[in-house]
């Protein structure tokens, strides 16, 4: 789950179904059904905007505190086959991106590097800057939200806000760390868990039991940045007025206008309650100190960061005014020009876990500053590997860097995303095996095997020169209507149903080439002329594919263009097949295999994970590294406040009659189960020698299910059942943790289920 407040009271977001949210106070459920949307289809232009469509397109601004992950990739080129697209269309896009540089994460790890944040934030741009391109994706522009451009844009906001009366300002009681002297975040407050009691649980939320709550409600409360007991201070704050009802009602139309993904609408009408009465104000205000942007008039105070973010998409757009490269792409207009326009559309591509932002405060906060407001917020789900969810600590995911580093051809990862991509909030699996066999037998084995089995006798034969492509009339109808539909597609981001019909296109190609043998044909004389014709009819369909792919393969598209002599992007042309007397460059092999090996090695897991597994099996009884490990490139959770170590400070004295009433005993893990709606959880089946127990461990975060079955631990088997969501808890495994990772205790050998612990 990702945490979403520091101090708002924002309502909490279930990652896995979307379909839960849990606030402080209350717990709802979503009954609302959304209805179909209409989409427009870019060719027939069923948009209510004039063509050529001007866009204004984003991607969520990645945290400056850490390299990219692949999840990054994954949206950056989600968006990027969309502008790609619609840029072949004709249409005017603008299309950038920004570092989100501010925040008290990025404060603390730059304190703990001993350098100043804005020396971090250039180091990890500079490693953001290395990576996008390489992954072909076509940001105009890319700049930071630390700049002078957001500066000036979020104090003008604020300054609208204020006068359009969206601003509040009132005291509010918090935790502050009188060691660090700064006031805490929730998550670097930790302590007891109010309802289990677990000890060593963050301020928002119980990793063992699943409550949610306010740090206040914390027992034993301490900084998880100094282990100081924290102390109440007050402080003035300003809140964005979210639950005022101006605001209510243009949410209330903006969700019915913007034709949301239905997901989005659902979680909207869940966050809305009727007639708003769930949303809160929004806490805008942090204290000093805090990277990030001064308000004005107001010493000592700064704009949380996430008010300076979204606004860092204005930023970038105005930089990228500024330096004339919108003027280069043919927009002559100013900045102010250009967002004054109500006919140039504004879309922004995000993850599942940031829909809260974007579909709340982000439009509110345009709307009542009197900008533009986004015409729609494209949300995708995340990825996960083979089916688990990514870990840095658990080895599971890799990072771009590394995808590179081990020669995997950057138009294969595109093509795969794009293959498996739907316009749903859905998880995308990637799986090396179904990689492979996407990559090797699709990719290659149908469409690039079209222009290597047609294109050699063109050259060898006939000059590189065509005949007259002749497809059959069933196969020539096929491709006359795929134009339209694939667009469509497109359009709608249904980029799996894209390549699906490419794909089936590309498999009526071969089969024409199977059955009109052109090896056979070259063989024999006087079959020059039919040969010309299958050749030219099988590169004239080549062609088509390559346009439909363009987006997908920008790269391959340019090569194939290049070599058979046309313009890979032109859509418009698709479907009235090549000319005879068309001159083509001797073929060169386009692009190669998958090579398994690639994928081992993209898969292995890191050096520490690697060696902490070691270690693990060495001991019998140790786990998978965890929080350990140095920072690698894969840094999953770049938004995750570095952990320090915090010993925690020593509990109330008890009496040897309160320890004695613990009854502990080895228990064996017969089984370890993940649990659907618990991701921090597992489930495991315990055997006590005398009976079996279930037991939910918040230990999930550590472990793989499969690797504990076996195992020796320690329960305390006296603890009251506790019924949680999904079952009941017959007991507690004890397990170490300091913030940095959990660590399941082991008894030494010879010890037996069901012994007791004295
Ligand atoms: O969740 C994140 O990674 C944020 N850095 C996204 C910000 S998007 C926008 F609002 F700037
Ligand atoms: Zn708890």
């Amino acid at each position: 789950m990702r945490i979403l407040s520091e101090r708002d009271t924002l309502p909490y977001q279930c990652l896995g179904c979307l379909g839960t949210i849990q606030c402080n106070k209350k717990q709802l459920k979503s009954t609302v059904t959304a209805t179909a949307i209409p989409r427009p289809n870019a060719l027939t232009g069923a948009t209510k905007f004039p063509m050529p469509r001007k866009l204004f397109v984003t991607t969520a601004l990645p945290y400056a505190n850490g390299p990219f992950h692949i999840g990054h990739i994954m949206e950056y080129i989600q968006a990027d086959i969309w502008v790609r697209f619609q840029r072949m269309q004709g249409h005017a896009v603008h299309f950038v991106c920004a570092n989100d540089a501010h925040g008290a994460p990025i404060m603390l790890n730059a304190e703990k590097q001993g350098i100043p944040p804005e020396q971090l934030v250039t180091q990890v741009s500079a490693l953001h800057n290395a990576d996008w391109p390489r992954f072909h994706i076509s940001f105009d522009h890319f700049h930071s939200t630390h700049s002078p451009e957001n500066t000036e844009l979020v104090q003008s906001t604020y300054k609208a806000l204020k006068a359009a009366k969206m601003i509040a300002s009132r005291e509010i009681e918090q935790f502050f760390d009188p060691v660090k002297g700064m006031f805490l975040p929730d998550r670097y407050i930790k302590g007891q868990c109010p309802k289990c009691g677990t000890a060593d649980q963050y301020g928002d939320s119980c990793e063992n039991c699943g409550a949610v709550y306010a740090p206040t409600d914390l027992k034993n409360p301490f900084s998880a940045l100094s282990g100081a007991k924290p102390v109440l201070k007050k402080s003035e704050h300003f809140f964005f007025k979210l639950s005022d009802k101006r605001c209510v009602q243009f949410l209330q139309k903006w969700t019915s206008e913007a034709k949301l993904q239905s997901e989005v609408v659902n979680k909207i009408a869940e966050w809305l309650g009727d007639d708003g009465k769930n949303l809160n104000d929004w806490d805008i205000s942090r204290d000093k100190p805090y990277f990030g942007i001064e308000i004005p008039d107001a010493p000592g105070k700064y704009f949380y960061v996430w008010l300076d973010a979204p606004i860092g998409y204005l930023a970038s757009l105005k930089a990228y005014f500024d330096s004339g490269k919108a003027k280069a792409n043919g927009e002559k207009r100013t900045f102010d020009e250009f967002l004054a326009d109500d006919n140039v559309e504004q879309y922004h591509f995000i993850g599942k876990d940031i829909i809260y932002f974007h579909t709340l405060f982000w439009p509110a906060m345009l709307h009542f500053a009197g900008r533009k407001v986004p015409n729609n917020v494209f949300v995708h789900g995340f990825i996960q590997i083979s089916g688990e969810k990514m870990s840095k600590s658990r080895g599971v995911g890799f990072g771009p860097t590394k995808y590179i580093d081990v020669g995997l051809n950057p138009e294969w990862l595109r093509y795969y995303i794009a293959a498996k991509l739907n316009d749903k909030v859905e998880d995308l699996d990637f799986n090396p095996d179904d990689f492979l066999t996407r990559v090797n037998s699709d990719l290659i084995g149908k469409y690039v095997n079209i222009a290597s089995r047609a294109a050699g006798f063109i050259s060898k034969k006939f000059d590189g020169k065509l005949g007259k492509p002749q497809l059959p009339k069933e196969i020539a109808t096929e491709f006359a209507g795929a134009a339209e539909e694939v667009a469509g597609y497109f359009d709608g981001r249904e980029f799996g149903k894209a390549i699906r019909k490419i794909m089936a296109l590309a498999d009526l190609a071969n089969q024409y080439v199977d059955a009109n043998k052109p090896w056979d044909l070259a063989k024999q004389e006087g079959k020059e002329a039919e040969l010309l014709t299958v050749c030219s009819t099988a590169v004239a369909m080549f062609r088509d594919l390559t346009v439909y792919l363009a987006p997908v393969l920008p790269e391959l598209a340019v090569k194939a263009g290049e070599m058979f002599n046309f313009d890979a992007l032109d859509w418009k042309s698709t479907a009235k097949a090549l000319k005879e007397g068309h001159e083509i460059k001797p073929y060169k092999h386009l692009m190669g295999r998958v090579d398994p090996k690639q994928i081992d090695a993209l898969m292995e897991p890191p050096k520490e994970v690697a060696e902490a597994a070691k270690r693990s099996e060495a001991k019998a009884d140790a786990k998978p590294a965890n929080g350990e490990a140095a920072a690698t490139e894969f840094a999953l959770q770049p938004v995750e406040p570095p952990k320090p170590i915090v010993v925690a400070p020593i509990a109330e004295t008890i009496s040897i009659d309160d320890f004695g009433r613990l009854d502990l005993r080895i228990a064996k893990i017969l089984d370890a189960e993940l649990v659907v709606e618990a991701d921090k959880l597992l489930k495991l089946t315990l055997d006590l020698g005398i009976e079996q127990r279930t037991v939910f461990a918040g230990i999930r975060s550590a472990y793989n299910p499969k690797d504990l079955v076996g195992r020796l631990t320690v329960m305390v088997a006296n603890l009251a059942p506790r019924k949680m969501r999904f079952g009941e808890s017959q007991g507690m495994v004890l397990a170490a943790g300091d913030g940095t990772g959990v660590y399941l205790l082991a008894p030494d050998a010879g010890a037996v289920p069901g012994m007791r612990i004295k």
